[in-house]
């Protein structure tokens, strides 16, 4: 691990890089040297009033922002000579085109999932395949979607239990940003394409995953919600199902018991929760709705779509700059630095837990919380740590 702390740009400060830049600033090793964007508008001022230094992405850019009062501290070129790696959040499908200006700056980069997995030939989700992405010069965070399938289905899908998953995802409408643009109402939109992109998408996070995915689009814009019916290649009865899903890093349970028996109940409980723009980093996934018979196994999960991918995308700057070759240890240090649980309520609602002794045994999961309880016991001093530490 190297003594200095990897330097970071983010390309694009909207919905995603905001905050991307946000918990970047968060990591104790990594600076974020500054943010870029074409916009002149409150949210260019907002990164200014965190102490953001604003990159002009293009030449026009910085001539309106020069106009608008905003501080330019440069160019791209100025921003891609200063730093190792780029997060690029971009608008999808624009954001591609900078993958030649990153090779010839020498920098390392990072795109969203809007998209396609053959820009850098890995798709990224932490608990999964961080391994895989150490010390590539590009990888490619999946989706908000993606990612909530990775995550729950690589809970079940590392035991062998998958043989055939398939889900119903609804889809925010909009982002509360363009609500004001693109909001719909008294409707629901089905995708006509089956499957929908979801499915695939997940296999290339995990080639070997049986998926089919149907979607739509729903009139809110707080969250998606997943319904997924997943083929077992054994009766698996609901506590084996939940205690899967308690040792899977960044899913934590909700309880229509306690309340939470919706979408806007669960964000509720995200602002009660202080949690910053009253983001969820995790999976919520409906304890007291998961089921099970002889064939199946079902759950029903809500998603952030704003906030999910955050965490992801920071892991994924250790994986891609190799100051961090584990993967456990990096969930850790970003869950640490954000405030990742896996119990909303740790107070008054204890988990119900029924782990195995073969469960506790599986490398992966003994990994994750060996070093979720390291960073909790002893919090996470980056580069103030002993060089070892990290990678026990
Ligand atoms: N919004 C979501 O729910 C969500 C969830 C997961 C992944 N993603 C993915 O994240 C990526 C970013 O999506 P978003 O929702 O944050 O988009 P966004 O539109 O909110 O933000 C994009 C930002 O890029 C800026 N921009 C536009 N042209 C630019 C240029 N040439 N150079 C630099 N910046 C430029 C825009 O001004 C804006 O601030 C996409 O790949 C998307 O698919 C979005």
């Amino acid at each position: 691990m190297p003594d200095s702390t990897v330097r970071v740009a983010v390309n694009g400060f909207g919905v995603i890089g905001k905050r991307v830049a946000d918990a970047i600033s968060l990591q104790h090793d990594m600076e974020l040297v500054g943010v870029a964007d074409v916009a002149s508008d409150y949210r260019v001022r907002v990164a200014v009033e965190r102490g953001h230094r604003v990159f002009a992405a293009t030449g026009e850019a910085g001539e309106e922002m020069d106009a608008a009062g905003i501080p330019v501290a440069g160019t791209m070129d100025d921003l891609l000579s200063q730093v190792d790696v780029v997060a690029d959040c971009g608008p999808k499908r624009l954001a591609a085109a900078n993958k030649q200006r990153y090779q010839a700056a020498g920098v390392k980069a990072i795109w969203q999932g809007g998209e396609k997995h053959e820009l850098t030939g890995y798709s990224f989700c932490a608990q999964v395949n961080y391994a895989g992405a150490v010390n590539r010069d590009f990888a490619r965070v999946v989706s908000c979607n993606t990612t909530a399938l990775s995550r729950t289905m690589h809970a079940l899908h590392r035991r062998g239990w998958v043989k055939r998953a398939r889900a119903v995802l609804l889809r925010r409408g909009t982002d509360p940003v363009d609500s004001h643009a693109a909001g719909m109402i008294n409707t629901v939109v089905p995708e006509t394409k089956v499957p929908s992109h979801q499915g695939p998408d997940a296999q290339t996070v995990i080639p070997d995953l049986d998926i089919t995915t149907l979607a739509g689009a729903g009139p809110f814009n707080l969250a998606h919600i997943h319904f997924a019916m997943v083929e077992t290649t054994r009766p698996v009865s609901v506590d084996e199902l939940r205690d899967a899903l308690w040792d899977e890093p960044r899913i934590a349970f909700v309880r229509a018991g306690d309340g939470v028996v919706a979408m806007n109940a669960v964000v509720e409980l995200m602002r009660d929760l202080d949690r910053p723009r009253g983001d969820m980093w995790e999976v919520a996934v409906w304890e007291d709705a998961l089921a099970a018979d002889d064939r199946e196994v079902y759950l029903t999960f809500q998603v952030h779509n704003e906030a999910i991918v955050v965490p992801e995308t920071v892991d994924c700057v250790r994986a891609l700059t190799g100051i961090e070759v584990d993967g456990a240890a990096s969930i850790a240090k970003t869950d640490q630095s954000l405030g990742v649980t896996k119990t909303f309520l740790p107070a008054t609602t204890q988990p119900i837990a029924h782990v195995t002794d073969a469960d506790v045994a599986h490398p992966g999961i003994a990994a994750v919380r060996a070093a979720h309880a390291r960073f909790a016991e002893v919090g996470f001093k980056g580069s103030e740590e002993p060089t070892d530490d990290a990678s026990t």
